[in-house]
């Protein structure tokens, strides 16, 4: 698993019965250090955390089985980059998922919480996860039970799928042949 602006390292917890190893990276060192602490308190040595930028990552393109991006787009200036990023990083068959708010109006998110983006539709999502060579499998919208402030705002869950195959044992197979 591959945890993108991993923040408090929460996510690498939550999943923590799912993965066999987890990288999970962001480019604050202070979060890095929340994380680091969090994940070491919940004896979790399988996983490590890596200071480095969402648009050039620090870790090997191809590689990851489940790449997660929670929370973290809506302060990018081009999230289509960065889910573009995200899909190099996938292995053959791999999944990414977007948590992220749907379109609102809270202008306030901006000046106060530092958003760059009030949100993203359905349609935005797909067309970059489809630009990045990657297909929709699902989204779902999460809407808010109670209804003030920034509790006003759903989530979108959505997940996506590396379409290309792969086929185990490929290279020896052509090996033995010749
Ligand atoms: C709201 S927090 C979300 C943290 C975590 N994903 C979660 O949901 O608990 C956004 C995180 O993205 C990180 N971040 C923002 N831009 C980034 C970038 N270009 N590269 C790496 N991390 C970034 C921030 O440092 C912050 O920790």
């Amino acid at each position: 698993m591959l945890d993108l602006g991993t923040g408090t390292g929460r996510l690498l917890e939550l999943f923590a019965p799912l993965y066999a190893r987890a990288v999970g990276v962001d480019m604050s060192r202070d979060m890095l250090a929340v994380a680091r602490a969090n994940l070491d308190r919940a004896g979790l040595s399988r996983v490590q955390v890596r200071q480095g930028d969402i648009f050039l990552l620090p870790t090997q393109a191809g590689h990851f089985d489940f790449v997660t991006l929670h929370q973290v787009l809506h302060y990018l200036d081009d999230p289509a980059a960065a889910i573009r990023e995200a899909a190099r990083a996938l292995a053959p068959g791999g999944r990414l998922l977007i948590a992220d708010f749907a379109p609102h109006e809270l202008e306030f998110l901006r000046e106060e919480h530092n958003h760059l983006r009030l949100g993203f539709s359905h349609a935005q999502l797909a067309e970059w996860l489809q630009a990045a060579g990657l297909e929709v499998d699902r989204m779902i919208d999460l809407k808010p039970e109670t209804a003030s402030g920034a509790q006003k705002l759903t989530v979108t869950l959505c997940m996506a799928r590396d379409p290309r195959m792969l086929i185990a044992g490929s290279e020896q197979l052509s090996g033995s042949q010749s």
